[in-house]
Formats: C-alpha cells, structure tokens, sequence
C-alpha cells in the first residue's frame, strides 16, 4: 500500500516537473514584423519553435526598421521587465552588449559550430568581446528595386540598367499617369534610398569613406551634392499622399499596378510572395541602378536578454540552436525576402530574386563590395545614425536643397560623434 501511494506520488512530482518545465520553456519576443510578409516569416518561426515545446509569447511593437520597438525596449528594459528575447539590428545589439544586458549564447554556439558558418560581416555584430551575444536569422539588404512587371511590359520600360535608364523609365510611368515611385515618406525609408543613392553615386569607395569613415571631405563632397540632388529627383516622381504611408502600403501599390517601382530592402519581397505574386512573371527586383556589385546589407538578429530563470535560460539557449538550423533558415528566409546567415544553405528552396541575393551577397563579401546599411543601424551607432535620418529627411520633405543637405549633413555627424 505504502508503495503504491509512494509511486503514486513520485508520478506526480514527475508530472508536476514536467508541466513547470513546459510552462517555463518559454520566450517572450519583441519584434516589429507586423506586416503580412513579416506575419508570414514570423509564423514560420512561431511554429517551429511550437514543434520544440518552446512556448511564444508576442511583443509586437509596430513601425518598420524598428525604431519604436527598440523605445520600447528601452522602457522594458528601464523598469527592470526586459523580454527574453528581442529582434535587434546591427550597433544597437553591440550597445546592449556594452551594457552587460545580454546572455551569454557561446555554449549553443560551440555545440552547433556558428563560427565557421557565419560570416564575418554579421560575427562583428553578433559577438561582443569574442563572445556570441545574438543570433542572425537572416541578412537583408537594402539597394533593391520592386517593379511591377505587366506595367513596364504595357509601357514599354526594359530593366534600367544605369541611373540615367532608371530616370527615364520613371519618367516613363509618371506620363503614363500611374505613380512612378511607391514610397512611404517615413525617416528610416528615406534613408533606405539614399543607401542605395549613395552606392549609385559613388560606388563603395564613397559609401565606405562618407558613412563607415565619417570622413568630413566625403560628407562634404561634390558627390555628397550629387546624391542629395538624386534624392530630389526621386522625390519629383512620388505621389501627392507619400507622407507617413507605411512601406508594406508602398509594397503594394506596386503589387496592384497603381506604381511602377519601388525602391525598399528585400523584405518587400515578402508583401509580392504574400499576395501570391512571382518573381520574373508578376514583379520585378535589381539592383538600384548604378551599385556596381556592392550590397548594403543589414541583418536581423534576436538578442537574448540576460534572465535569472533557468528555465528561460533554457528557452532561449533552444530558440538560437532552432534559429541557427540551416534547415530553419531555408524555411523563414524563402518567405520573409532575406538570404540564409549562414553560408553552408543550399539555394534550391529560394526563388529567382532569393537566388540573386544569394549570389550577390557571396559575392560583394569576396570583392571587398558588401556594406553594412547606414539605415538599418549596421554603419553607425544610433546617434549618428539619427543625425543623418534627420538631414536626409528634411532634405526630401523640401526643407533644404542639396548644397546646404551636405553643410547639414558635415555638422549633424560631428555633433553626433
Ligand atoms: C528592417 C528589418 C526587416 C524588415 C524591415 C521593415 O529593419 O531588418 O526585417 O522588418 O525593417 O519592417
């Protein structure tokens, strides 16, 4: 008798056990992909995690590139409440780093080998003191173009292959009476152009020398001059309603045949596959005219934020070894726009626009060509970062023309360094 209760308790010590674990295997996320290409990709993590007994608790902070969700971070953070894991970009992963916030994650990352299959280019921002601090999910970048295939087809407009082609074939579409270039008239979209103007302009001699350097000269340049009038003429072909439109809204302008074009990082493919769309048939993506070969790159990663809870501790350890899995990053990076973080993923799942991503980003790491994007944080610190945000902006909305934009330009970096 006395036996039986004994066994009969030790089973519900053991299921007692259990039940915590499975409650605690689990992390709360803070992202911002919200849109329905990011909902998709997000799912597509959502439920792999779920076949892992990782339970998900959603933190979603609207606004693309972020901004909002890492105020509110900061607040979390701040009131001593940080969520266990958060989607983060670039230097701000290495200024969490710097204030001691985030977890350890070399043990996963030894077991599972991430430092002979992640790039160097993404290791500088997912390691901090030769630690691992994050891990990359994928790497986007931002000098593309989307453009509405049966539209250019019905005008005429071949692919542009030079700035002056790509001029032309807006021009083109604004005659035609649709609008030529979809685009959102938010901060961090406008930057995200100008990534793509910058390397058009001056290739990545210039980028690298203007925003990686902060060289004065090259921020004060002629050719600085030169890109603020590009972003003049790009203003010239956007609609009368541009102002505050979220991109995913851009995005599909060009998706329904209202816009020609639109110039966005590799996430706007995840709104065409989202509506059903196909590369080379429905839309179009290249490179923004005059790139050379160079990609601006940006890479989401999640940070894990140092807990006390061994169990969280374990939910987060599993949520970057899933992450990390080459079959994961095949699975989330086809529909979320992105390329694979690691270089060991076959390119077979990836569609026409995926497979040249691929392809460009392995090659601009090789030639010396791929730069981290001053827009999404993988240039500059936050405050540099910001400071060139503010002058491009008011620079597009009118404020300054291209000769005092570059004066504005020199003065907002130094103040901000
Ligand atoms: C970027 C991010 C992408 C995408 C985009 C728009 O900063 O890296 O994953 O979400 O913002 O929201």
């Amino acid at each position: 008798m006395v036996g039986i209760i004994g066994k009969k308790a030790a089973l519900t010590a053991a299921l007692l056990a259990t039940t915590s674990l499975a409650q605690a295997a689990e992390v709360e996320v803070l992202h911002w992909w919200t849109s329905g290409g990011e909902a998709a990709a997000l799912n597509v993590l959502k439920e792999d995690l779920a076949g892992q007994n990782i339970g998900w608790v959603d933190m979603p902070v609207a606004g693309g590139g972020g901004e909002s969700a890492m105020t509110t971070l900061r607040a979390r953070v701040t009131s001593g409440d940080a969520p266990t894991a958060v989607q983060m970009l670039g230097f701000d992963i290495l200024d969490w780093a710097e204030e001691g916030a985030l977890a350890n994650l070399d043990a996963v990352a030894a077991e599972e080998g991430w430092d002979k299959v992640v790039p160097a280019a993404l290791q500088a921002f997912a390691k901090h003191d030769g630690h691992w601090i994050s891990a990359p999910v994928n790497v986007h970048s931002t000098n593309w173009v989307w453009a509405n295939k049966a539209l250019l087809d019905e005008l005429g407009i071949a692919q542009p292959t030079n700035w002056d082609e790509f001029v032309a074939a807006l021009q083109a579409v604004k005659d035609a009476g649709k609008t030529a270039l979809a685009h959102g008239g938010q901060a961090w979209q406008d930057a995200t152009m100008f990534d793509g103007v910058i390397l058009s302009v001056g290739g990545v001699d210039f980028y690298t020398k203007a925003f990686i350097d902060l060289d004065p000269a090259a921020l004060g340049s002629d050719q600085m001059v030169e890109a603020f009038n590009r972003m003049a003429t790009l203003r010239s072909f956007v609609d009368d309603n541009f102002s505050g439109r979220d991109w995913n809204l851009a995005s599909a302008m060009v998706i329904n045949g209202e816009a020609g074009f639109q110039i966005m990082g590799d996430w706007a493919k995840g709104e065409f596959i989202n509506a059903g769309k196909v590369p080379g048939q429905d839309f179009l993506c290249f490179r923004v005219p005059g790139s050379d070969g160079a990609v601006s790159f940006n890479s989401d990663q999640f940070a894990m934020f140092s807990v006390k809870d061994e169990g969280a501790q374990g939910a987060q350890g599993e949520m970057a070894r899933a992450i990390m899995s080459p079959s994961f990053q095949s699975a989330f990076n086809t529909v979320k726009g992105s390329v694979p973080a690691r270089t060991d993923v076959p390119n077979d799942a990836f569609d026409a626009c995926g497979k040249q991503g691929m392809a460009d980003l392995a090659a601009a790491a090789e030639s010396g060509k791929l730069v981290g994007s001053v827009a999404h944080g993988h240039a500059n610190r936050a405050a540099v970062k910001n400071a060139i945000y503010d002058v491009v902006t008011a620079h597009f909305n009118g404020e300054y023309d291209a000769t005092t934009a570059v004066e504005e330009l020199v003065n907002a970096v130094e103040a901000a360094q």
